[in-house]
């Protein structure tokens, strides 16, 4: 049994029994990922295709992309993009000479452009310094975007670093381990002292990949598969049977609800109006219908005239009623309504946006749009085309 009660760092007593219980820890995960884990992931390969040994050193490319994908993406949804990356953008070089629209058209669907943005950035810097790509950790965390966990992951699966990692997986994982009654950002420093005290020095690259394959794959956050886990004998929540309530959330901060006007404008030919975003910030550089939020008082209707008016110059007829969908984004929910729009006056001019351009339905394909809007033009291409 684990003594003592809860701090921000282990005591004492508490370091003791994690000492005493790593060893079994550690051999256990590592038996447990010889049989179930994801052992053959493409970026984890040779480029002969074998397995790698302790002092092989992987591609530091193919494992940085990835790392970046997974930040926020589960790694099946990831995988294929991770793929059409790959054939599209096989190395820096090809990534720093791509145009921002080609890097962001390759990343929809992913979501958090941002990390595409900073992948793209990344890749510039560095050929224009005639650099390539870091391979420790500290190099890795100079890179736009990377944190101690995702520099640690990639230097510790490329070089075999003795570099813990700590993600929401692990988070989960330790939470329930120990039984941490407070949320794990409330844990400070005390899960790092964690994973450093259990990492496996030797092995770093298998027993990091086995640590969050046993987040994904068994320590799941809602259903956790406890019969199949390799550390139930020491789990304090399984121990308890507390494992569902763990980790403590926080609680979440109320969701606002937003309704969003859209306008979609065909011109006299038969040409849709589009503009692209400013190149920063949630969605920068991809392109969109122009609309904005609704203001107490108004139609639907009035919305996108007036957000056509104020975004590129329009004066339009707004209606009718494309579509109507809700959008559910971290820390926003968003309604949005699509109206087809006639031009009544002036001309389109990007007054908010980077640029605007008439261009025609079938090629809005070719355009990057957030998912919101791809729907859009799914709509309107059903539109147009049972018309
Ligand atoms: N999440 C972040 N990195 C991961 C990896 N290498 N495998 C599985 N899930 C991950």
């Amino acid at each position: 049994m684990m003594p003592g009660k809860w701090s921000t760092a282990f005591t004492q007593q508490q370091k003791a029994w994690l000492r005493r219980v790593a060893p079994h820890l550690v051999s256990s995960l590592l038996n447990w990922w010889q049989r179930h884990g994801r052992r053959d992931l493409p970026w984890r390969l040779l480029p002969d295709g074998r397995q790698p040994g302790p002092d092989d050193l992987l591609p530091v490319y193919p494992v940085w992309v990835a790392e970046v994908m997974l930040q926020q993406t589960r790694l099946t949804v990831a995988l294929p993009f991770w793929r059409r990356w790959r054939s599209r953008f096989p190395d820096l070089e090809s990534l720093a000479a791509a145009s921002r629209q080609e890097v962001l058209h390759c990343w929809q669907g992913l979501g958090y452009y941002v990390r595409a943005r900073r992948l793209h950035e990344a890749a510039i810097r560095l050929a224009a310094a005639g650099r390539s790509l870091p391979t420790d950790r500290a190099g890795l965390e100079q890179l736009p975007g990377l944190g101690r966990t995702t520099a640690a992951a990639i230097a510790a699966t490329v070089g075999n670093s003795p570099d813990p990692i700590l993600d929401g997986n692990v988070q989960r994982v330790l939470a329930r381990l120990l039984a941490f009654p407070a949320p794990p950002r409330q844990a400070g420093p005390l899960f790092w002292t964690m994973v450093e005290l259990l990492l496996d020095h030797r092995g770093a690259r298998d027993f990091n990949q086995a640590l969050m394959d046993l987040g994904a794959l068994v320590c799941r956050p809602r259903a956790p598969l406890c019969q199949g886990c390799p550390w139930q004998s020491h789990c304090h929540a399984y121990g308890k049977g507390i494992q569902r309530q763990l980790p403590v959330r926080q609680a979440p901060a109320p969701i606002p609800r937003v309704m969003v006007g859209v306008g979609i404008v065909l011109d006299h030919r038969g040409k849709v109006l589009i503009g692209q975003r400013q190149p920063d910030g949630l969605l920068g550089g991809l392109w969109e219908f122009p609309g904005g939020k609704q203001e107490p008082g108004e139609t639907m209707a009035e919305t996108v005239a007036r957000e056509l008016q104020e975004e590129v110059g329009l004066t339009v007829a707004a209606g009718p009623e494309l579509l109507r969908f809700d959008h559910a984004y971290t820390h926003r929910r968003l309604t949005f309504a699509a109206y087809l729009c006639r031009v009544l006056a002036g001309e389109a001019r990007p007054v908010a946006s980077q640029q605007v351009a008439w261009v025609w339905p079938r090629d809005l394909r070719h355009y990057p749009f957030p998912a919101a809007h791809a729907r859009m033009v799914q709509a309107l291409g059903e539109h147009l085309g049972g018309a």
